[in-house]
C-alpha cells in the first residue's frame, strides 16, 4: 500500500504562492460517515467523501463485510444492512495504513455473532492495539493479537454488555470504538475522558438517531440501538489537510491562498488557537454549520500578521492539534520557536513521529531538542535543502514539503506516495499554487 509506495520527489524552493487550495474531505469523518451508513437502515449518499487510501481502506472492509457501496458522483453511495445485516468476510480484512479504520472497525466487529480478522501494512502492524483489545474484552469480545497488541487482530463477537472505561491515553480512536461497540452491548456504554478529543462519532451518532449523552467528561450511548440513515451528508474539507497549507502561506513570503470550506470543528482546531496566542490570527470567514459540523473558509496573505512569539501546545490542546505537530515544529523554526509538550502519543502514529521530525530538521541544518514528549526548537532558523526520510508517514512528507519550500536548495523525499494516505492530490495543489 501507500506506506511502502517509495516514489521519490525532489521539491524546489518557491518564490509564489497564490490562489485557491482545494482539500481531500476530511478523513476523520469520512471513515465515521461510511461505517454508521453501513450498519443504518436506509440508503446515505456521502458527498465529498475523502479520496484517501485510509479511506478506501474503510470503504474496502465495510463492502467486504456485505455492504452494498458506490463511489460515484462525487461520493459515495451507501445501501446500509442494518445493525444486525454485516456478514462474515471471505477474507481477512485489510486496514493498510489506517490506524482509525482498524481501531473503529474493531468496536463493530466485537458485536458479531462471528469471528473476523483484521490487519494493516507494515507500520499499522507495529501499532497499539492493547487500547482497544482490553476494554473490548472487558464487554465480553474475543481478541487475539500478536503479542497481545499488535495486528493481526482475530475478533469472535457477540454478547456484548456495556462498560463505563476510562482510556489510559487520550485517544478519539479507542473512544469511538468503544461507541460503537456500545450500540451492540446491552446496557450502556460510557466513556471517561478526561482529555477532550475529537467529537465526530458523537456529532454523527446524533444525526443516525443514537445520541450520545455528553456529561462533564463522559460519553454514554444506550445499548442496542438502532441507526437510521440521515439520508444525505456532507463531509467537510480537512482542517489537519488545511494545516499544510497554512503553514505554507504564512512561511512564503508574498504568499496569498484563500482555502474554502474547512472543517472547523473545535476539537481539531488547535493549531489555530497555538498561532493565536502566538500573535497570528488567521482569517476566518464565511462560518456556517454543514450537517452538524462548524465549517468556513480560511485566508492567508500579506496583511496575515506573523507568530511574533514562540508557539506552544501542551496539555489539553495537545489532543486537539496532534496531527499538526509535524507542520507546527516547521512554523517554529522558521518564526520564533516551538514548544511542544504531552505529545508522547506521537511516537505510536504511522512513524515515530518526534523521532522523524528531529532527524530531518536536523538534516536540514535546524537545531531542535527532543524529549519523550516532546520538543523544542528554537526560532529564526533556515532551511537547507537536504534528504528527507519520510519512513512512509504521510504528515512527514508533506511538513517538511512546506520547509523545502523556503529552504536554500532542492530537497528530495525518499518517498512522496505516501501522501495518498490522506491527501492524493497533494502536489498537484502544490504545482497549481506555484503557478
Ligand atoms: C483520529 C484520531 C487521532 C488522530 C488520527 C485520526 C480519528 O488518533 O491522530 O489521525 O479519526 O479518530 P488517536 O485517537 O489515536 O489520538
Amino acid at each position: 500500500m501507500a506506506a511502502e509506495s517509495g516514489i521519490a520527489r525532489r521539491l524546489e524552493p518557491v518564490r509564489r504562492l497564490r490562489g485557491k487550495v482545494s482539500l481531500p474531505g476530511d478523513k476523520s469523518i469520512s471513515h465515521r460517515m461510511a461505517i454508521l451508513a453501513a450498519i443504518a437502515e436506509g440508503e446515505t449518499f456521502i458527498e465529498g467523501y475523502s479520496e484517501s487510501a485510509d479511506c478506501a481502506a474503510t470503504l474496502d472492509c465495510l463492502r467486504r463485510l456485505g455492504a452494498s457501496l458506490q463511489v460515484a458522483g462525487g461520493g459515495v453511495r451507501i445501501r446500509g444492512v442494518g445493525r444486525t445485516g454485516l456478514q462474515p468476510s471471505a477474507e481477512m480484512l485489510d486496514a493498510a495504513n489506517s490506524g482509525t479504520t482498524i481501531r473503529l472497525l474493531a468496536g463493530i466487529l466485537a458485536g458479531q455473532p462471528f469471528e473476523t480478522s483484521i490487519t494493516g501494512d507494515a507500520s499499522l502492524r507495529r501499532r497499539p492495539m492493547r487500547r482497544i483489545i482490553e476494554p473490548l474484552r472487558q464487554m465480553g469480545a474475543t481478541i487475539s493479537a500478536t503479542d497481545d497488541d499488535l495486528a493481526p487482530l482475530t475478533i469472535r463477537g457477540g454478547a456484548l454488555r456495556g462498560i463505563t472505561y476510562e482510556p489510559p491515553v487520550a485517544s478519539a480512536q479507542v473512544k469511538s470504538c468503544l461507541l460503537l461497540a456500545g450500540l451492540f452491548a446491552e446496557g450502556e456504554t460510557t466513556v471517561l475522558e478526561p482529555v477532550p478529543t475529537r467529537d465526530h462519532t458523537e456529532r454523527l451518532l446524533g444525526a443516525f438517531g443514537a445520541p450520545v449523552i455528553c456529561q462533564g467528561v463522559a460519553r454514554t450511548i444506550a445499548g442496542r440501538c438502532l441507526l437510521q440513515s440521515p439520508g444525505r451528508l456532507c463531509v467537510p474539507r480537512d482542517f489537519s489537510a488545511a494545516a499544510f497549507w497554512l503553514a505554507a502561506g504564512l512561511m512564503v513570503e508574498s504568499a496569498a491562498l484563500v482555502i474554502g470550506d474547512v472543517g472547523l470543528n473545535p476539537t481539531r482546531t488547535g493549531l489555530l488557537t497555538v498561532l493565536r496566542e502566538a500573535g497570528c490570527a488567521i482569517e476566518v470567514v464565511n462560518e456556517r454549520l454543514v450537517g452538524g459540523e462548524p465549517i468556513g473558509d480560511l485566508q492567508v496573505n500579506a496583511g496575515t500578521p506573523r507568530p511574533s512569539q514562540p508557539l506552544r501546545l501542551k496539555g489539553a490542546l495537545t489532543a486537539n492539534a496532534i496531527d499538526e505537530v509535524p507542520v507546527l515544529a516547521v512554523l517554529g523554526a522558521c518564526f520564533h520557536g516551538v514548544d511542544v509538550a504531552d505529545a508522547s502519543e506521537l511516537r505510536v502514529k504511522e512513524s515515530d513521529r518526534l523521532a522523524l521530525i528531529v532527524r530531518n530538521l536536523r538534516a536540514m541544518g535546524v537545531e531542535v531538542e527532543e524529549r519523550a514528549d516532546g520538543l523544542t526548537v528554537p526560532g529564526g532558523q533556515h532551511f537547507r535543502g537536504a534528504s528527507i526520510e519520510t519512513a512512509g508517514d504521510h504528515r512527514i512528507a508533506m511538513a517538511f514539503t512546506v520547509a523545502a519550500l523556503v529552504a536554500d536548495g532542492p530537497t528530495t523525499l525518499d518517498d512522496a506516495g505516501c501522501v495518498g494516505v490522506s491527501f492524493p492530490n497533494f502536489f498537484t495543489v502544490l504545482e497549481q499554487l506555484r503557478g
